[in-house]
C-alpha cells in the first residue's frame, strides 16, 4: 500500500478546499494500491469532512487529518487543538513534528513524542516527521539528527506496552480499509517547498538508516516511511521505486487537482 498524504498547510478557503476534497474523493474511487490522506488547516476540516461524507465510498475512503495537536485532553491552551476535537471533527490522523513546526514554532522531539502519545491513545493515526537541515547534512550529521528525532518516540513506545501493541497490530495491515497507527515521514528541511527534492541516493540512504535504527531501538516493527520535500508528478515515480519508501507527504503539488491526480495514479501503479 502506498500512502499519498496532502499537507495543505495554511492554504485554501472553504470553497477551494471543498472542490479539492471532491476531486480527491473521485480519484480515490479508482485506487486499489494507494490511499489518499488529506490534512487541511483547522477551519477547513469540517467543510472537507462534509464534502468527503457526500462523495467518498466506504472502502476507498479518503482519510482526514489535522496538521498539529496538543497532548492535554482540554484546557487553557490558546491556539491549540485537542485529540477529542480532531476526532469530533471526523479526523482519522494527525501530522506531528513537521519541520515547519520545529523550525518556526519551537517544536522539539520531546513535545512531538508527547503529541504522538496523546493522539495514539485517542485513536488518531500519527504521521511523525523527521529530517535534517542543509547545514546538518553538509556537516554529515544527518544520521545523528534522525536518530535524535526518533529517540523520544522510541522511548515512549518502549515504555508503553498498550501503545506499542497498537502500533504493532496496525503496522501489519495492508488492506485499503485500515490505516497504520503510526507512519514516519522523512522530510529533509532543505527540500521542503524549494522545488529541489533530495536525490534518489540520499533518500535511499536515509530510509535505510531509519529502518535499521528503528529495528535496533524499537520493539515495534518498522512503520511505513514516507518521503516528503518537493515531490512532484515528475519525480514521484522514481522516488516510489526506492526500496522502503511507502509513499509521500506532499505540500505544493497537493494544491491543484491536476498534479494531485497524477501523483495518485503513480502511487496506485507502483503500490504493492
Ligand atoms: P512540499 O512540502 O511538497 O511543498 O515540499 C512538503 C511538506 O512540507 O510536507
Amino acid at each position: 500500500m502506498e500512502y499519498l498524504v496532502a499537507n495543505w498547510k495554511m492554504n485554501l478557503t472553504s470553497s477551494s478546499a471543498r472542490a479539492l476534497a471532491e476531486s480527491s474523493a473521485k480519484i480515490a474511487k479508482e485506487l486499489t494500491h494507494a490511499q489518499i490522506w488529506l490534512a487541511p488547516s483547522f477551519p477547513l476540516i469540517t467543510p472537507v469532512a462534509e464534502e468527503l461524507r457526500r462523495s467518498t465510498p466506504g472502502t476507498h475512503r479518503v482519510r482526514l487529518g489535522g496538521q498539529h495537536v496538543h497532548w492535554d485532553l482540554s484546557g487553557a491552551f490558546t491556539g491549540e487543538v485537542s485529540v477529542e476535537q480532531l476526532r469530533d471533527a471526523s479526523c482519522d490522523f494527525v501530522i506531528v513534528g513537521h519541520s515547519e513546526r520545529r523550525q518556526l514554532f519551537g517544536e522539539t522531539s520531546e513535545t512531538a513524542a508527547l503529541r504522538t502519545k496523546a493522539a495514539l491513545q485517542g485513536s488518531l493515526s500519527v504521521i511523525f516527521c523527521i529530517g535534517e537541515t542543509a547545514e546538518q547534512r553538509k556537516t554529515k550529521k544527518t544520521n545523528e539528527v534522525l536518530a535524535s528525532q526518533l529517540g523520544p518516540l522510541a522511548a515512549l513506545l518502549g515504555e508503553d506496552d498498550p501503545l506499542a501493541e497498537l502500533c504493532r497490530d496496525i503496522a501489519a495491515s495492508t488492506s485499503p480499509t485500515t490505516s497504520p497507527a503510526l507512519i514516519l515521514a522523512y522530510e529533509p528541511v532543505w527540500a521542503i517547498g524549494t522545488g529541489r527534492a533530495a536525490s534518489l541516493s540520499d533518500i535511499g540512504e536515509a530510509h535505510g538508516f531509519i529502518a535499521g535504527w528503528w529495528k535496533e531501538h524499537c520493539k515495534v516493527p518498522v512503520p511505513p516511511v514516507l518521503y516528503g520535500g518537493s515531490v512532484s508528478p515528475e519525480n514521484f515515480f522514481s522516488i516510489l521505486k526506492i526500496p522502503l519508501v511507502s509513499g509521500a507527504l506532499v505540500g505544493k503539488a497537493s494544491l491543484t487537482d491536476e498534479s494531485f491526480a497524477e501523483l495518485a495514479k503513480i502511487a496506485d501503479a507502483t503500490g504493492r
